[in-house]
């Protein structure tokens, strides 16, 4: 049965407020077809059902449930390649000079999905930097949804995931074989850690990044929010940092704080220094 559109509204409403997610009229049949294995998990004859569920005394629980499930996770290994490139060939050198009294690096990934783009930033250090071995590097991987983070704490990647963006170098070097499936091995599992972070609601302590991946995330906010989001992250993030958005996105008459700094077919963002 077709989702009524006082009960899309409502779910649409309900993730909005949950997440700042935004799903436009159109996107019924995406929440039908994420809501249904929900719906049947908890017992609900239909979404209906659950819905009516949740407009009477829906809990928590099942609130956050629904909003998962309408979470898009897609990712991949090294995603768009540039930004890994960029990292190894132009930032991270720059950063190491410039950090090289306090010996310390941040980076956050702060929508990780299910871990591949964080573990490419863990690789790309160890493939290119074994002189940060012996520095204090945290690389922090946040997400408002709990499945994926389970996921990047766990580490273990399906062939298909592996073969998406992963050289056969690097799976050699650093997953081994688990079952007809891939798992990190514990250097690249020990530089990352997880914890569950909605970008809408208060952080709660992110450091101070040198580096900031937010990537393909900004795309699913209105303008205010992404707005709010940059303006937060100006204010965490160190005066000297790199922030970098996935390649449909810009800081473009959103914040005017924020220079980009071109690199090949990509690029990331700088904050203005005084007088630019
Ligand atoms: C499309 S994935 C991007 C993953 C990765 N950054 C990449 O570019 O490959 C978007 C992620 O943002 C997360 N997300 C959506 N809304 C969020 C919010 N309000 N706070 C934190 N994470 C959110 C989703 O759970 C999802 O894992």
């Amino acid at each position: 049965m077709a989702l009524a559109e006082s009960d899309f509204r409502f779910i649409s409403d309900l993730v909005r407020d949950e997440s700042a997610i935004v799903l436009e009229a159109g996107k019924e049949y995406l929440v039908e077809s994420r809501l249904l294995p929900v719906a049947q998990q908890d017992g609900f004859s239909s979404i209906a059902d659950m819905i009516k569920k949740l407009r009477e005394t829906g809990t928590m629980v099942l609130k956050l449930k629904v909003v998962d499930a309408l979470t898009t996770n897609e990712t991949s290994f090294f995603r768009d390649i540039k930004p890994f490139e960029m990292l190894a060939k132009e930032l991270l050198p720059e950063l190491i000079a410039a950090r090289k009294k306090s010996r310390k690096l941040e980076i956050w990934c702060a929508a990780a999905s299910t871990g591949q783009e964080i573990y490419s930033i863990c690789m790309t250090i160890l493939e290119n930097f074994p002189e940060l071995k012996s520095w204090d590097v945290r690389v922090l991987g946040t997400d408002i949804c709990q499945e994926v983070l389970d996921k990047c704490e766990k580490g273990v990647y399906s062939q298909i995931e592996v073969n998406r963006g992963l050289p056969v170098s690097m799976l050699i070097k650093y997953f081994d074989k688990d079952g007809t499936d891939w798992r990190v091995k514990d250097t690249l599992r020990s530089m990352a850690k997880f914890r569950k972070l909605n970008l809408i609601r208060p952080w709660g302590d992110v450091g101070n990044p040198d580096i900031v991946f937010i990537r393909n995330v900004l795309i699913y906010f209105d303008v205010e929010v992404k707005k709010e989001i940059l303006g937060r992250i100006k204010g965490v993030m160190k005066p000297d940092g790199f922030l970098f958005l996935g390649a449909a996105e810009t800081t473009l008459n959103l914040d005017g704080d924020f220079v980009r700094r071109a690199y090949e077919r990509g690029g990331c963002y700088q904050l203005k220094s005084d007088g630019e």
